[in-house]
C-alpha cells in the first residue's frame, strides 16, 4: 500500500483548523492534529468524524511547551508538511494583554520551526491575516501592497511570525506559503463543525447568529458615517471552506516543488467588499428572520474598507473561493441552529 503523506495541523480543532483538516481527510492525506484545547473542545474531533468518518490522531499539548513539541516530533519524525494554525486571536484580549499574545504566538512559532529544521521537515503553511495590511493605500490590496504598523498586538505576532518565516527560510531548507485570510465566515455544509466562540464574540457573523437565535439581546452596527456607499465598514467575507481548500492547494503545491520561491504569500478573499448593513440584510433573507439591530459608534482600530485582489491567489496558486455571501450566511445559520439544538 502507498504510503499517505502525513501532514500536521497544530490548532486542528479550531475554526480554520477543523474545516481544513476535514479537506485535507477528503484529499487523501493522513492527519495529526495538534492542539491545546485554550480555545476549543473536544467534540470538534466528533464534528470532525461525523463528516469524514475517519478517527483522526489528536495531540492534547501546547506547542509554547519546548518538551512537548520534541515528543510529538519523536513519536511523528515524519511529517511531510505542516499547517500552523496554533495562536490567540482575539483583537481586544491582545491589547489588554499584549505579552500573552506575543509569548503564545511567537513562542510557539520557533519552537514549531526549530523542531522542523531538526527533523528536516521542510513545508510549512502559515496562518496570517490582512490584518497586515492596515488601512490600505488603495483597494483591493494586493500581496506587494505596504505592511503597515499593526493596529494591534494579536496583527503584530502576524507581522513579526511573517518576518521570522522570511528569515528563517534563507537559513534553511524550509519551504514556506503565508496565507493572508480576510473575514473567514460560515461553516460546513453538514452544520457538524463552524465556529465556536468563547464568550461575547467579538466578530460580526457569530455575534448576528447568536442575536438571532435569541442568546443576544441585539447587534451594534459599529458605525454607520464611513466613506463607503451606505456608510457602514466594508469587509471581504469569505467562507471558511473554500479557505480550507486552499490550504490543501497550498499544501500541495509545497508538497509537489511547485512554488516559485521559498517563501511565498496569497491573499485569501473573494474580490468583493460587502458592507456590515449587507451582510445583516444578507442574513436577514437566508435565515427569514429579521436582526434587533442598532447603528452605534465606530469601533476603536477598525478599516474603514478592506478586500482582496486575488489575481495572484486565482493565476498563480490555482485557487478561488467559490462561494457566495448567501451560502456562508446561510451555513453560519445552519451551524448555530444546530448547536443550540445540541444545548
Ligand atoms: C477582526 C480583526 C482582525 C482579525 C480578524 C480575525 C479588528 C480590528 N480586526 O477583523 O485583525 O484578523 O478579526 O477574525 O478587530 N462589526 C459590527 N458589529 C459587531 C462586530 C463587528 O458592526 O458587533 C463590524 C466591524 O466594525 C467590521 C465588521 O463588522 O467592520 C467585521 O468585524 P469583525 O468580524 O470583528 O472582523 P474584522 O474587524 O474585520
Amino acid at each position: 500500500m502507498v504510503r499517505k503523506q502525513k501532514i500536521l495541523v497544530t490548532g486542528g480543532t479550531g475554526y480554520i483548523g477543523s474545516h481544513t483538516v476535514v479537506e485535507l481527510l477528503a484529499a487523501g492525506f493522513e492527519v495529526i492534529i495538534a492542539d491545546s484545547f485554550f480555545n476549543s473542545n473536544k467534540e470538534v474531533l466528533a464534528g470532525i468524524k461525523e463528516i469524514t468518518k475517519v478517527e483522526t490522531e489528536f495531540i492534547e499539548m501546547d506547542f509554547c511547551n519546548e518538551k512537548s513539541v520534541d515528543q510529538l516530533f519523536e513519536k511523528h519524525p515524519d511529517f511531510d508538511a505542516v499547517i500552523h494554525f496554533a495562536a490567540f486571536k482575539a483583537v481586544g484580549e491582545s491589547v489588554a494583554n499584549p505579552l500573552l499574545y506575543y509569548k503564545n504566538n511567537l513562542f510557539s512559532l520557533v519552537n514549531l520551526l526549530k523542531k522542523c529544521i531538526i527533523s528536516k521537515v521542510d513545508n510549512i503553511i502559515f496562518s496570517s491575516s490582512c490584518t497586515v495590511y492596515g488601512n490600505p493605500d488603495s483597494l483591493p490590496v494586493s500581496e506587494n501592497a505596504a505592511i503597515k504598523l499593526a493596529e494591534s498586538p494579536y496583527g503584530n505576532t502576524k507581522q513579526i511570525g511573517e518576518e521570522i518565516l522570511r528569515d528563517t527560510v534563507k537559513s534553511s531548507d524550509l519551504k514556506v506559503i503565508a496565507l493572508r485570510y480576510f473575514n473567514p465566515i460560515g461553516a460546513h455544509d453538514t452544520a457538524a463543525i463552524g465556529e465556536l466562540p468563547l464568550g461575547i464574540p467579538n466578530n460580526l457573523v457569530p455575534f448576528i447568529t447568536q442575536t438571532a437565535i435569541g442568546l443576544r439581546e441585539k447587534i451594534t452596527v459599529f458605525g454607520d458615517d464611513y466613506s463607503t456607499p451606505d456608510g457602514s465598514c466594508v469587509r471581504d467575507y469569505i467562507h471558511v471552506v473554500d479557505i480550507a481548500k486552499a490550504h490543501v492547494i497550498a499544501c500541495q503545491r509545497l508538497l509537489d516543488q511547485k512554488n516559485k520561491a521559498n517563501y511565498e504569500v496569497f491573499n485569501l478573499g473573494t474580490g468583493n467588499g460587502n458592507s456590515v448593513l449587507e451582510v445583516i440584510k444578507t442574513f436577514e433573507k437566508v435565515s427569514g428572520k429579521l436582526l434587533n439591530y442598532m447603528i452605534g459608534n465606530r469601533r476603536a482600530g477598525d478599516v474603514e474598507q478592506v478586500y482582496a485582489d486575488t489575481k495572484f491567489a486565482n493565476e498563480e496558486l490555482g485557487w478561488k473561493a467559490e462561494r457566495n455571501l448567501e451560502n456562508m450566511l446561510s451555513t453560519a445559520w445552519e451551524w448555530e441552529e444546530s448547536i443550540s439544538l445540541k444545548k
